[in-house]
């Protein structure tokens, strides 16, 4: 399965850097970022000047308090949203340079995300909401199904394929947001609290999964989370102070 998995993923980063015109080694790297909110009365900084590097199959944890910045600033690395000033390149190509369509073909190539509240399609079922990034890459109906079946199969949902969303428990909906997430074999995996809804032994089988994603494939994981035994098991460690990123140890 692991070589089935690792000849889909070599497949999809070459198709991936033809259409693009990105090179295999993805480097990320943010420089000068700056991003804050408006509120009504106020406005708040929440990154002042980040600047941040990643090397192709690096395994980093962000963690730290509630409200310090770490899904706005997983938002942006995912470009999901934009800064208010700085660059985030990807082996030195600026991609909030990139116009929408080549963005969102970025993103859809090259980015799985897993949201802090997995965001799932409530009227569609664990299947169908797996297959959605495979059809909108074009992929015909039986393959995408085939390649969903497999990764829900891998976070344990084999049993749950045609349930509707909203009859999935919490940490069932939140494991088929990661395997959503990652039924393209992505070149990054960026979870925001990939198991904030999960039990000991539910949580124990995403971290085996996301650990041997990165050993098998080489697949660079960011991954925001309060649970210290998976911050353990990433090779780097930061977390945000005063609006700015700081290497832990
Ligand atoms: N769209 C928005 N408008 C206004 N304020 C926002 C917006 N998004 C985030 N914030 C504020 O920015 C700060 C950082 O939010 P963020 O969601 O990044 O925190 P976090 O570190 O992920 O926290 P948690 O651990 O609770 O998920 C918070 O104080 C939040 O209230
Ligand atoms: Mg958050």
């Amino acid at each position: 399965m692991a070589d089935k998995i690792c000849e889909d993923f070599e497949k999809n980063q070459k198709k991936s850097i033809q259409e693009v015109g990105l090179s295999p080694k993805t480097f990320m790297m943010v420089k000068d970022l700056w991003k804050g909110f408006d509120n009504t009365r106020t406005r708040i900084e929440i990154l002042k000047g980040v600047n941040f590097e990643i090397e192709s199959g690096q395994t980093l944890a962000i963690v730290g308090a509630s409200g310090i910045g770490k899904s706005t600033f997983l938002h942006i690395l995912g470009t999901l949203d934009r800064p208010d000033q700085g660059n985030l390149f990807f082996n030195n190509e600026d991609v909030f340079s990139f116009n929408n369509g080549k963005l969102a073909l970025f993103r859809n190539r090259f980015i799985g995300f897993v949201f802090q509240f997995h965001h799932l399609l409530p009227e569609f079922s664990a299947l169908e909401n797996v297959m959605m990034p495979c059809l909108i890459q074009g992929q015909k109906n039986d393959k995408a199904a085939k390649a969903a079946e497999q990764i829900l199969g891998r976070v344990g949902m084999e049993n749950r394929l045609y349930h509707r969303v909203p009859d999935l428990s919490g940490g069932e909906q939140q494991r088929v947001a990661l395997a959503r997430a990652l039924v393209l074999n992505p070149m990054v995996l960026l979870a925001d609290e990939p198991t904030g809804n999960l039990d000991k032994k539910n949580s124990e089988q995403v971290h085996e999964l996301i650990i041997s994603l990165n050993q098998e494939l080489g697949m660079t994981l960011v991954v925001v989370t309060h649970n210290m035994e998976l911050a353990a098991l990433m090779s780097r460690r930061i977390t945000i102070l005063d609006g700015q990123l700081v290497e832990m140890e």
